[in-house]
């Protein structure tokens, strides 16, 4: 059984024969997968590598480097808060202790810790689907995220791609 569905199977033989080496396309294929699913199964990874003459192994440890890349379904908003040394010294532990607990019961909002986003300037940093948001604090970065699940703010998807 495919993982693909028809469509995006087709799109992903057309992406591979872009490339020189199929194997050159086990990333965008995991964007599409990501892109179709919301996040990187074991069923897809098996796909892209049948699709690109890999193993799944290789797919894994290809996609385990990026963390763009989810391997556990995620909700449609992915918030990730940056916890590390500047974002640490002012806030970014707060803001991200309030989201997880404002959002551990609603599964539209994934909440994750990450590095530096390199947006310390502007610490306490956070991003929405990838999309910046700066100076945050536990109230505001709550205000901010409301407005991307109300649609006052427009959400990429996690993958970049623009929401319809
Ligand atoms: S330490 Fe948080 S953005 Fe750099």
């Amino acid at each position: 059984m495919s993982f693909f569905d028809d469509a995006n199977l087709a799109r992903a033989k057309e992406i591979v024969a872009r490339y020189p080496r199929a194997k050159s396309a086990i990333l965008p294929l995991a964007h599409l997968a990501q892109d179709q699913n919301g996040w990187l199964s074991q069923e897809a990874m098996e796909q892209i590598a049948e699709l690109t003459g890999t193993t799944a192994a290789d797919v894994l440890g290809t996609c385990s480097f990026y963390t763009m890349l989810k391997r556990r379904p995620c909700g449609k908003l992915v918030v990730s808060v940056c916890t590390n040394v500047t974002c640490l010294v002012v806030g970014g532990p707060e803001v991200l202790d309030h989201l997880e607990h404002r959002y551990a019961a609603e599964p539209d909002v994934t909440v994750e810790e990450v590095e530096c986003l390199a947006a310390c300037g502007g610490a306490p940093a956070l991003q929405v689907n990838y999309e910046f948001h700066e100076r945050v604090s536990p109230a505001s970065a709550e205000e901010i995220v409301e407005a991307y699940r109300s649609g006052s703010r427009r959400a990429r998807t996690v993958s970049g791609a623009s929401v319809a």
